[in-house]
Formats: structure tokens, C-alpha cells, sequence
């Protein structure tokens, strides 16, 4: 059994983040997104893996390397355009051969192992195992119509009009029946070889093509909203560990990360939140659901509900709510005159003021 991870694809939706940065590597509680799967596969077994890459390549490889980090080794495939996700199974057929494999989302999160689905799969081979969730807006992803003994009858991309409220997880099991499927397609509305076209195919074809549902959270981080909620549901997990320097003047309550080297002084820092190694913290306070990454400093300032990219500086700023800081990011209340809002914003960046402020 082989493993697919998606990580190209363009990232429209996490601009201007992604301008500078792959998707699948914004942090969700200080670890890249990717990073969250690929362990996934290596608890599972699944140790040779393929990670289709486009223009952020670069960024992936150097954050990934060799694999053996993480105790896999690790195949970089070149998709030459984000052209859909079974362009990309296209573009792994050399490295897939005629194995098995299980095809990951490189910005999707989802709780729990892979081990039990890998298991089942070996066991039973169908086509495809799919898994399904349920969700309030069924229109912005793959949607799985079951019939009468809970087999796929129908399968269609972000339809305007759901015919259910089962959305297709981005945890696909295949065998190589889904290469020569995708090759038996063509380009969408939206211009890509939709995997769910392909697999369509499958079942058009008598193919036995199985789903389960998800029991625990799934989590697919394209936008903003959906990587904080992404990052609360992750932190929600974390157990206290306080390793930094915390002064008397501090008071940390609930589960709360201080990683060594990061300094907390004169602050309240109220879980759950982790602090990377490198950050400081001086006279501030750090509210739940807030991950603040290294190299970072916090000062006479307050946030909650907020990821902070590496290296970034608050310095008198009450108060960030709902913010995703990228690398570098200073935000701080000036002192000069007239007393205004001084921007440098890059494209598609997104500025909310407070009323009154
Ligand atoms: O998140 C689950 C959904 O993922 C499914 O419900 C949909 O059926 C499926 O089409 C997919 O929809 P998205 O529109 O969310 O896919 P997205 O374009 O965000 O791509 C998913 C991942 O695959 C992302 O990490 C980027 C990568 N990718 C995407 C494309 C289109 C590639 O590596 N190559 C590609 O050509």
C-alpha cells in the first residue's frame, strides 16, 4: 500500500498567506497541516509516499525533505498545473504502478488514524473506500448519493443543488482501477479531472466502490474561518506542558503549551494555547484557541482566538480576535501624529478595525 498526498493546487481561498507559503503548510496548533497526515500514513503503515507538488515545491520539500523525518520515504511528483485532483492521480501513475494506495489531502485534517480504514481495505480490496461526513453546506464539496443498502449510487462535485448532505472526505482508498478511470474523463465546468468523475466511473463500471462514515471531526482548512476552527478543534486536544520560563507575576490556567525557550512574563495565558520556543511574552494576555509560533513577541497586548505565523510582533494591541498572522507580521499602536491607521498591506490582505478604534 502506497500513499498520494495532495499538496499543489494554487490556494486562492488562503490569500495573501499563500502568496508566500504552500496551504498545506500553515500551522494548525504550530504544525504544519501536512504534517498532520503524513504521520497519519506512517502510524498506519503506509511508509512509501508520493506527494504531488506544483509551484509551491520548493516550500514542500524543504519543509518535508527526504521523508525520514517523519519515518517515511518520501516520492516528489511534479504537477505541471493544478488541473484536479485525478490530474494528480494522473501524474503519480509511474509511482503508483498497479499498488493500492491511499490518497490524502494535504489540507484536510481529519481525527483519529488511518490504520483501521487501511486495514479494511486490505482485507476486502474494493475499487474505492470513500468516507463521508455530514455537513451543513454540501455545496462546496464532492457529494455522495447512497442508495437503498448504503452503496454509492452517485457521486457529483459541489453541486448548486446537494442531493445529500454527505460530503466527500479528502481520505480516498484505491486500487489502481482509479489510474485507468481517470484517464476515462473529462475536465469539469471549473476546467479539472474531478475525482469524484473518476470514481464515478468506477461505479458506472460495476466496480464495488464503498463508504464509511466519519465518526470524529474532519476538517478541511481552505479559508480563514475554517483554519482557526481547525486550529481550536486541535488545540482542544493538547495537554498541558509548561517547559519555558514563566515568572511569578504570570498566571497560566488549562491546557496550556510553553514550549522551552519561550518566555512568558507579567502575562495571564488562559488554555487551551500553545507558545513556541523563541516567543515572548510580556505583560499581555493570550486567550483560548490562540497559537503563537516561534520567534514571536507579545507584548502589552491582548489575543485570542488567533494563529500567529513565525516571527511575528504585537506591541500594544487591544484586541486581536479571530486573526491569522502570516510570517513576520507587525502589528503595533503607534505613537506618532496624526494619530491614524498606518497600512502596508500586501494584495488580498484583509483588514478589520474595531469600532471606535
Ligand atoms: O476537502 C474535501 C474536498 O476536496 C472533496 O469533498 C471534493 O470532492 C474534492 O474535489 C476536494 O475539493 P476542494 O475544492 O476542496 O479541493 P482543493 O482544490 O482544495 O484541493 C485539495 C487538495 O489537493 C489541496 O491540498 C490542493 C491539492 N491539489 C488540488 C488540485 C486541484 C493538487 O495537488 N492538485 C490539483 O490539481
Amino acid at each position: 500500500m502506497k500513499g498520494l498526498v495532495l499538496a499543489g493546487g494554487s490556494g486562492t481561498r488562503l490569500r495573501p498567506i499563500t502568496f508566500t507559503s504552500a496551504k498545506q503548510l500553515v500551522p494548525v496548533a504550530n504544525k504544519p497541516i501536512l504534517f498532520y497526515g503524513l504521520e497519519q500514513l506512517r502510524d498506519a503503515g503506509v511508509v512509501d509516499v508520493g506527494i504531488v507538488v506544483g509551484d509551491t515545491a520548493a516550500d514542500i520539500e524543504a519543509a518535508v525533505g527526504d521523508g525520514s523525518a517523519f519515518g517515511l520515504q518520501v516520492t516528489y511528483l511534479r504537477q505541471e498545473a493544478p488541473l484536479g485532483l485525478a490530474h494528480a492521480v494522473l501524474t503519480a501513475a509511474d509511482f503508483l504502478g498497479d499498488d493500492d494506495f491511499v490518497m490524502f489531502l494535504g489540507d484536510n485534517l481529519i481525527e483519529g488514524g488511518l490504520g483501521d480504514l487501511v486495514a479494511a481495505f486490505e482485507r476486502d480490496r474494493p475499487a474505492a473506500q470513500l468516507l463521508l461526513k455530514r455537513v451543513p453546506d454540501p455545496d462546496r464539496f464532492g457529494v455522495a448519493v447512497l442508495g437503498a443498502d448504503g452503496t454509492i449510487e452517485r457521486l457529483v462535485e459541489k453541486p448548486a443543488d446537494p442531493p445529500s448532505d454527505l460530503a466527500l472526505v479528502g481520505v480516498y482508498l484505491f486500487t489502481s482501477a482509479i489510474v485507468d478511470a481517470s484517464r476515462r474523463i473529462v475536465p469539469s465546468a471549473r476546467g479539472e479531472l474531478e475525482i469524484t468523475d473518476a470514481i464515478q466511473r468506477l461505479v458506472d463500471d460495476g466496480l464495488p466502490v464503498r463508504a464509511s462514515q466519519v465518526s470524529g471531526w474532519w476538517l478541511d482548512t481552505g479559508k480563514k474561518d475554517e483554519l482557526l476552527d481547525a486550529n481550536r478543534v486541535v488545540l482542544s486536544t493538547v495537554i498541558r506542558r509548561v517547559e519555558g520560563e514563566v515568572d511569578a507575576a504570570s498566571t497560566i490556567t488549562g491546557e496550556v503549551v510553553i514550549e522551552a525557550g519561550a518566555v512568558v512574563a507579567g502575562s495571564v495565558v488562559r488554555g487551551p494555547a500553545v507558545i513556541a520556543a523563541g516567543t515572548r511574552i510580556v505583560d499581555s494576555y493570550v486567550g483560548p484557541f490562540t497559537s503563537i509560533d516561534r520567534g514571536c513577541v507579545v507584548e502589552r497586548s491582548e489575543v485570542e482566538f488567533s494563529v500567529l505565523m513565525p516571527g511575528c510582533h504585537l506591541r500594544d494591541v487591544r484586541r486581536l480576535e479571530g486573526s491569522l498572522l502570516g510570517r513576520d507580521v507587525r502589528v503595533v499602536r503607534g505613537t506618532r501624529r496624526p494619530s491614524a491607521h498606518r497600512l502596508l498591506l500586501g494584495d488580498h490582505s484583509d483588514v478589520e478595525l474595531a469600532e471606535g478604534s
